[in-house]
């Protein structure tokens, strides 16, 4: 299994280093080959099999505008994506970010510009909302029969069950009717059912909003070695520096690269937060009562989020901490030394230390997970 994660990681990097890759993203990487190995055990494995088709472009938006009725959420959006794109849409909550989405995904026609879409454009679409669109009644196996297309008609019994194995759908559970299933399941599900259809254009919108930290971690996994383009949405960070290359920013309106990396977008979402509290005392018609009040409520929701973020950024220190230890007890155990008769003591000692220290860091990426998740929802409020 580590050999698996180790020689996926030979391979990506290979590739990575001829396909002019983005800095952050052979970073993500390398933080992948500290916690792969932490992760053997994870229930879930699978990976994409290669699109049909990869056509290029596949899909250009030029100068659209996008929004519901009379009001206008998005303005002259251009975008061109084609095989390998890795985008990531950044921006606020109500921003607009799941309104490109369905723009892209052509769930929500324009109101304006022009779309080209390849002839062999196959999207792949995971929405928020697609949970619901799960049969209550139905199994796992019998939703994959239903929406699974020709290759899930040709399929035998046992490969349906076996793909569905790789996300978990084990045993009985594969012909249990879904409806009491936890949303992480049901979350699992439809990524396996949008996986199984081979888009070559794959939409996500929070996905991971339902899924726990393996299946995350899976996901990035398998997402690194598929050829189609990628948009996603996601507050998971550790999801959006193993996957994107590029970053759009959703604001005001706009929807435009953005230039810098997930720490400047960071800076210049508290900018922003920042210019919106300032500018609310001096907006003129605001009267002074609703000014204090506004004032009370700003510095409630700072108080209410100072200690979410101090909590996230501790659990980023832990983290940066113990690679440290890890890498210094690994430097330790590659001198030939070690494996002497007079070092026994020593690199037993050691080899403890190893497996404490691996431990200690998949419990605080566990730990920094979930900060982020609660700072998300507190954000999100
Ligand atoms: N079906 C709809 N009808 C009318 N307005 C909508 C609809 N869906 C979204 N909006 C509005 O469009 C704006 C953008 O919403 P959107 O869901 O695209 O934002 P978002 O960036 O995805 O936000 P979040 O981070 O909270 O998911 C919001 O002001 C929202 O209220
Ligand atoms: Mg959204």
């Amino acid at each position: 299994e580590i050999r698996h994660m180790m020689s996926f990681v030979e391979r990506f990097r290979a590739k990575a280093s001829k396909a002019r890759q983005a800095q952050s993203r052979l970073k993500a990487l390398e933080r992948m080959e500290h916690i792969a190995p932490a992760h053997v055990d994870s229930p879930f494995e699978f990976s994409f099999l290669p699109p049909q088709k990869l056509p290029r472009p596949l899909l250009t938006l030029e100068k659209q505008q996008a929004g519901y009725g009379e009001r206008v959420v998005l303005d002259s959006v251009s975008m061109t994506i084609t095989p390998g794109s890795r985008i990531a849409l950044l921006g606020r909550n109500g921003a607009g970010k799941s309104t490109l989405m369905k723009l892209l995904a052509g769930e929500l026609p324009a109101l304006a510009g022009k779309r080209t879409e390849a002839r062999d454009l196959d999207i792949g679409y995971f929405a928020q909302h697609q949970l619901e669109q799960l049969a209550v009644d139905e199994s796992p196996l019998a939703h994959l029969k239903r929406l699974g297309g020709a290759a899930a008609l040709r399929a035998t019994e046992q490969e349906l069950r076996s793909f569905l194995g790789g996300f978990g759908f084990s045993g009985d559970r594969v012909f249990e009717p879904v409806g009491p299933f936890s949303g992480g399941e049901k979350a699992r599900l439809v990524l396996a059912l949008v996986i199984y259809l081979r888009p070559n254009l794959l939409l996500l919108d929070e996905p991971t909003n339902h899924l726990d930290l393996e299946m995350r971690l899976a996901l990035a996994v398998a997402l690194q070695d598929y050829e189609a383009a990628v948009v996603l949405v996601s507050h998971d960070r550790h999801l959006l520096r193993a996957v994107a290359d590029e970053l759009f920013l959703v604001d005001q309106g706009r929807a435009t690269p953005f230039d810098g990396d997930l720490d400047d977008y960071a800076r210049w979402f508290t900018a922003r937060e920042q210019k919106e509290t300032e500018a609310l005392p001096t907006s003129a018609g605001v009267g002074t009562e609703d000014r204090k009040q506004r004032k009370r409520e700003e510095a409630q929701r700072r108080n209410r989020l100072s200690p979410l973020k101090n909590e996230v950024a501790k659990t980023e220190a832990t983290i940066a901490r113990l690679e440290q230890e890890r890498a210094a007890i690994e430097q330790e155990l590659a001198s030939p030394e070690i494996y002497g008769a007079a070092a026994k003591d020593r690199l037993r000692s050691l080899l403890e230390s190893q497996t404490r220290v691996k431990r200690q860091i998949e419990t605080a990426e566990a730990a920094w997970v979930a900060a982020n998740e609660r700072l998300e929802a507190a954000l999100g409020e």
